[in-house]
């Protein structure tokens, strides 16, 4: 399974150094993916973690202050990057256009984009759960060859699920990701939103998940590790 760990805007220097330690201890035959803050992202990591990235510019290299270009990541051996985290669409206004420009610089890079998705709660109250996810995802791959699309991970993960320790119930879960399956047969479908070390019992029932994307959880190796032997 893919397990991404998204560390959002956490963790400073000597925080980042322990984890690191204390993560190089876990053994496990799962693909762990570690996206840190870019301010670490030229660590070496333990040999059971392959580094990710949080986002990427839609730009090439150049002008653009503050942003960090696909070439970049690669010189850095980044192997995949999330895009269209719903907490970048909500604070910086990323729209599925930029979405769809910053899949296409990974691709160009050979870098994996993991694409999220994920209805808010009043588009789930309102039944229009599918509409949604098959707008994020044609608009975020339009014009892509097969070849490219093969390459796309998706996380699904409902907006009102992220953080809240409120989850999907596993038959919903199921029925979304047949549905996105049904869209992009290809892709590998992680689930993300409030997934810990506990309720991974229930959610590891669902059976056509390919892996997890975690937030909260993915800062506390002692819970990872719990977690890593629940799926094991
Ligand atoms: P969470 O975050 O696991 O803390 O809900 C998931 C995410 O935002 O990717």
């Amino acid at each position: 399974m893919i397990i991404a760990l998204n560390h959002k805007s956490n963790f400073d220097k000597e925080e980042y150094d322990n984890y690191l330690k204390e993560m190089s201890l876990i053994k496990t035959s799962q693909e762990l993916i570690l996206c840190p803050s870019y301010v670490h992202i030229e660590k070496i990591l333990p040999s059971n973690l392959i580094l990710g990235a949080q986002n990427v510019s839609a730009f090439d290299c150049g002008a653009h202050t503050g942003e960090i270009s696909a070439t970049q990541l690669k010189s850095y051996n980044v192997k995949y990057t999330i895009v269209g985290h719903s907490e970048r669409r909500k604070d910086q206004k990323e729209n599925l256009e930029l979405i769809h420009q910053k899949i296409l610089k990974l691709l160009n890079n050979n870098i994996t984009p993991i694409l999220c998705i994920g209805e808010t709660k009043e588009e789930r109250a309102t039944n229009r759960v599918e509409e949604i996810l098959q707008k994020e995802i044609t608009t975020a791959l339009n014009g892509l060859t097969n070849y490219e699309k093969e390459k796309i991970i998706i996380a699904y993960e409902p907006i009102w699920s992220i953080g809240t320790g409120l989850v999907p119930t596993n038959s919903d879960i199921k029925k979304t990701i047949n549905y996105i399956k049904k869209i992009l047969p290809t892709a590998k479908v992680l689930y993300g939103g409030s997934v810990n070390e506990e309720n991974i019992d229930i959610i590891k029932k669902v059976s056509n998940i390919d892996g997890y994307l975690l937030g909260g959880l993915s800062l506390k190796p002692e819970k990872i590790k719990i977690f890593l032997s629940k799926l094991n």
